[in-house]
């Protein structure tokens, strides 16, 4: 059985379908891409997967996560799924983050929640030892625990939002345009510490991008989406070396486009 099943996923605003009989599998440790212009329901989707679409959008199809049923569960089942088969990582890490708490005490509330869902009693010395731990996890000297998020910089706080997903010890890290907000040299280090994250506890990765030759080397296989309709997916190799379909042929191209542009004023 697959970790992640998604089955005719339609999700709808009134009468508009915004993603429409989208279908596709994630087996434990794999990685997939999903990508797409701006607006292709790559987000969405994403959404639809982990029970969050906002209240004014419908979502039909099945979705099976962990051998739950998703589309249509109730919050307490969604939640009791949040803490341990899914976590997410968004664009800004400052959505994920609370301003008014430092950012130890918010990777000690995740880990205190994983604790109590597992019936695990925690001292407040482990307590400490698990919020340092993930911190050196994710690159960051514990010394840091007592910042503030806006005392950090936009890496340092994105390694924050990673370590609280990490906290849950999730099978799934859904990460969605993890490095956008970030500059190009931070971009390559979260990339690859997701990468190694991933490896190192066998997650599966459903990763979304703009960025292709960065998703070329993140995953196993991919999806390309067009208003919200999925026009093909496959190997990740196979299809960026020979597209079937003229739109992933031209975002390919536009992706080749830019890189000739940046080499040629090198
Ligand atoms: N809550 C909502 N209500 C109505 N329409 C929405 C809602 N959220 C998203 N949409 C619309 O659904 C479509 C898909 O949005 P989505 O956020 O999934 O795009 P995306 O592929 O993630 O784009 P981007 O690459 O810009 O992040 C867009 O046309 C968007 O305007
Ligand atoms: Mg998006």
């Amino acid at each position: 059985m697959s970790l992640l099943t998604v089955n005719n996923l339609t999700v709808k605003a009134g009468a508009k379908a915004l993603v429409s009989d989208l279908s596709f599998t994630l087996d434990k440790g794999e990685r997939l891409g999903l990508i797409g212009e701006s607006g292709s329901g790559k987000s969405l989707t994403s959404l639809a997967v982990t029970g969050l679409l906002a209240r004014q959008l419908q979502a039909e199809g099945v979705v099976t996560l962990k051998g739950t049923p998703i589309i249509g569960a109730k919050d307490r089942d969604l939640n009791a799924l949040r803490g341990t088969a899914v976590a997410i990582v968004f664009q800004e890490p400052l959505t994920a983050l609370d301003p008014l708490m430092r950012v130890g005490q918010q990777i000690s509330e995740v880990v205190n929640r994983r604790a109590k869902r597992d019936g695990d009693r925690v001292t407040r010395g482990e307590m400490d030892a698990e919020v340092a731990a993930l911190m050196d996890e994710v690159n960051l000297p514990a010394s840091l625990a007592s910042k503030y998020p806006h005392e950090m910089s936009g890496g340092q706080r994105q390694r924050i939002a990673i370590a609280m997903a990490l906290a849950c010890k999730p099978d799934l890290l859904i990460a969605d345009e993890p490095t956008t907000a970030l500059d190009v040299t931070t971009q390559a280090e979260i990339m690859s510490l997701i990468k190694r994250l991933v490896a190192e506890r066998n997650m599966a990765l459903l990763f979304i991008s703009h960025d292709l030759p960065v998703v070329a080397n993140t995953v196993d296989r991919v999806v390309v989406m067009r208003h919200g309709v999925a026009v093909e997916a496959g190997a990740v190799g196979e299809v960026f070396r020979s597209p079937q379909h003229d739109y992933t042929k031209s975002l390919l191209a536009a992706a080749k486009a830019f890189d000739n542009a940046i080499g040629g004023q090198a």
